[in-house]
């Protein structure tokens, strides 16, 4: 994938860079596809840092984030895990979607991140991390309102005293992300699929929809006008199709929104 230079609209890399000089965790909120990883990737580059990363699911193991037992060669070494190596070295860890996380996993995760951010390692030679200097944590959550994520632990969330919240950018901001990732042309059926996403995300919140489209829908739309596609049938594979998961009478008013807005 090409390399697009993250916009930073509302001035997240200040914050971070505040956060990491202080010595303070972040939390990134905001739905999916609002440029939670796109931010952290930046910001990591603009320091030269190294980025750990970790994506959360339901099947992450304590393991995946301390490390575990490998036998090579009749020998067993251990392999260490992305938060030990990110402790060690001293770079940033990104910790993904960290709400989806089972309750023990947290807890381990928590040993590390409280104030004197070491750990014993427990699972190899009892040794005692300590975290170099620079360490630096940044966790994302989706809201609470997205479906299969928890609450998370006030213990946990207290790790992470600075908050920073995504939302979906304005109207003439999300243009310009937009613009960043397409050739340039096509700007007033851009501008109509921003305005068709914004009403499908407002509905979502009420609840109205099932699906909130985030950027990469936007994003999707340009790209295929760019490959020649007519607008209204990108807004009807990126846009439309999606809803026929929750059955016809979804698809069908949401259908009809894009009529509306693209034509027959
Ligand atoms: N501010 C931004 N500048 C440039 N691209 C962005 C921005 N915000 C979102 N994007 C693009 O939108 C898509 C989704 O962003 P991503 O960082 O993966 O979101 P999230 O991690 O919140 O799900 C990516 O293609 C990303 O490049
Ligand atoms: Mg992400």
């Amino acid at each position: 994938m090409e390399e697009v230079q993250y916009l930073d609209w509302n001035n997240s890399i200040q914050i971070l860079n505040k956060a990491f000089e202080a010595g303070l965790f972040v939390l990134i909120i905001g739905p999916k596809g609002t440029g939670k990883t796109s931010l952290v990737r930046d910001f990591a580059q603009s320091k030269n840092m190294n980025l750990q990363s970790i994506n959360f699911s339901l099947r992450t193991r304590e393991s995946h984030l301390v490390g575990s037992k490998t036998l090579t060669d009749g020998t067993v070494t251990f392999d260490e895990g992305v938060l030990i190596k990110s402790m060690r070295e001293g770079n940033t860890l990104y910790l993904d979607e960290i709400n989806a996380a089972e309750a023990d996993v947290l807890l381990r995760l928590d040993e590390a991140l409280d104030d004197r951010r070491q750990i014993v390692l427990k699972e190899s030679t009892g040794e005692l991390i300590k975290a170099k200097e620079n360490w630096f944590v940044i966790g994302t959550i989706n809201p609470l309102t997205h479906s299969g994520t928890k609450e998370l632990p006030p213990q946990i969330l207290s790790r992470f005293p600075v908050r920073i919240r995504l939302e979906y950018p304005p109207e003439d901001i999300e243009l310009e992300i937009v613009k960043k990732h397409v050739s340039g042309k096509h700007e007033s059926e851009i501008i109509q699929a921003i305005k068709l996403a914004n009403t499908l995300r407002q509905a979502a919140a009420v609840e109205e929809l099932f699906y909130s489209p985030s950027l990469r829908e936007t994003i999707a739309f340009a790209k295929l006008l760019d490959k020649g596609m007519s607008s209204k049938d990108a807004a009807k594979f990126v846009f439309g199709n999606v809803y026929t998961q929750w059955g016809n009478i979804e698809y069908q008013k949401v259908s009809d929104i894009i009529t509306s807005m693209f034509g027959n």
